[in-house]
């Protein structure tokens, strides 16, 4: 779908990792340019016509984010560098100061280290503990296991919405009643579902919500921290700095301005919003619902023609997302991944961040194919090809 769009898909490749980053349509690289050649200001700072276009344009996106995710208040949209930073500062900015030594944070052994290592630090730091949900025989959070180990000392849930490896795509909404139920915070770190399917804030009524633009056909370092307002304005700042101060003197009295500005610090990556926004807009023409029906229907191909292979072992036959994670018999990750690039074939492998999977799983490492709106049947048909003759894996994976 949209293919002529991508200047990437111009080469001769195959490009199978969109779990790690997107290929960016001319339109997002065209908007970017614009930016740099026609009005390259700064925002927020001055009184002149370029700068008041950086300031409407900035702001765009802000709008287009909202919209994009049925946002309250634009005041809601805080623009982080991608989905570890707001991670990171939703730990540390606001729940490292409202947890309790004994309070639980819930998360499962399939997140990405994004979503492990923030809670890890605080739980050290202020002597809370991490619990594990049990997963599934397919590797999957259920309700009933997740109610199974909610306490009344629980008070963080922190969840991806589709993880990076096992690409189970979770019932959010089900899992935000029942943790408010309980009085518990829901954090979801939504870096693989934001670019693939429709969210809607409100409607799943999750307290934070993280994304990166880069996985979703923007540029790289650039993302989207969402909260509830009133939790955002609890939020102590990170960083301090221009922007974000609406006066201190010299007695050190300081004055932070309003949501959004108190948590953008400093010069913001102005080409990066802008290319998000164009990302968005870009998004929004082929339309998220299109974008989710056609990617179930590649994995299911893609799926179809993988079983069929005896010596392939897929870790996660039953998730709904466009990831699929699996692994030539007695043949190392890495080595299929080389010799899938000897025929311009991108695909990950490793454990792609998620360290502590294997304790669930029984399994390292894995290959992972990761899909998206612009790759089609005749890609996947020329990936089986190449899998489905070990000898020749064998011989010309070195
Ligand atoms: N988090 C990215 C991935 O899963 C980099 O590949």
């Amino acid at each position: 779908m949209n293919r002529e769009d991508f200047p990437m898909l111009k080469q001769n490749l195959i490009y199978l990792d969109n779990g790690a980053t997107s290929f960016k349509p001319k339109e997002v690289i065209a908007k970017i340019n614009e930016y740099y050649m026609t009005y390259s200001a700064n925002a927020h700072r001055g009184d002149y016509d370029i700068s008041y276009k950086v300031d409407q344009e900035y702001e765009n996106t802000r709008d287009l984010v909202k919209e994009f995710i049925n946002a309250k208040s634009k005041e809601e949209i805080i623009f982080t560098s991608g989905t570890t930073e707001g991670l990171n500062l939703i730990a540390t900015g606001f729940f490292e100061r409202n947890i309790e030594p004994g309070d639980e944070i819930i998360i499962t052994k399939s997140e990405h280290a994004s979503n492990v290592l923030p809670w890890f630090r605080i739980a050290k730091n202020q002597k809370a503990i991490i619990k594990y949900v049990e997963l599934n025989e397919d590797h999957q959070v259920t309700l009933e296991n997740l109610q199974k180990i909610i306490t009344p000392k629980t008070k963080i849930i922190a969840l991806a919405q589709i993880t990076n490896v096992i690409g189970d795509v979770r019932p959010i909404k089900e899992i935000c009643s029942l943790a408010h139920q309980n009085n518990i915070f829901v954090v979801v770190d939504g870096a693989q579902s934001i670019p693939h399917m429709k969210v809607d804030v409100q409607d799943l009524d999750c307290d934070f919500l993280c994304f990166s633009a880069h996985k979703m056909c923007g540029p790289t370092g650039i993302g989207v921290l969402y909260g509830k307002k009133e939790l955002l304005e609890a939020i102590e700042p990170i960083n301090l700095g221009g922007g974000m101060n609406e006066s201190f003197d010299n007695e050190q009295e300081v004055f932070l301005k309003a949501l959004p500005s108190r948590l953008e610090a400093g010069t913001p990556n102005i080409a990066g919003v802008i290319g998000l926004g164009a990302a968005i807009s870009y998004l929004n023409k082929i339309g998220m619902e299109k974008i989710e029906q056609y990617e179930k229907e590649l994995r299911e191909y893609l799926i179809s023609k993988l079983e069929k292979i005896s010596y392939i072992d897929i870790i996660n036959l039953h998730s709904k997302a466009g990831i699929v994670a699996f692994n030539v018999d007695n043949i190392f990750s890495q080595d299929v991944a080389y010799y899938l690039n000897r025929y311009n074939i991108c695909v990950r492998a490793g454990n792609h961040c998620a360290k502590i999977l294997k304790n669930e799983t029984g399994v390292k490492n894995t290959c992972r194919i990761s899909l998206y709106f612009y790759n089609t049947k005749e890609e996947i048909d020329k990936l089986v090809e190449l899998l489905s003759d070990k000898e020749k894996i064998i011989a010309e994976m070195f």
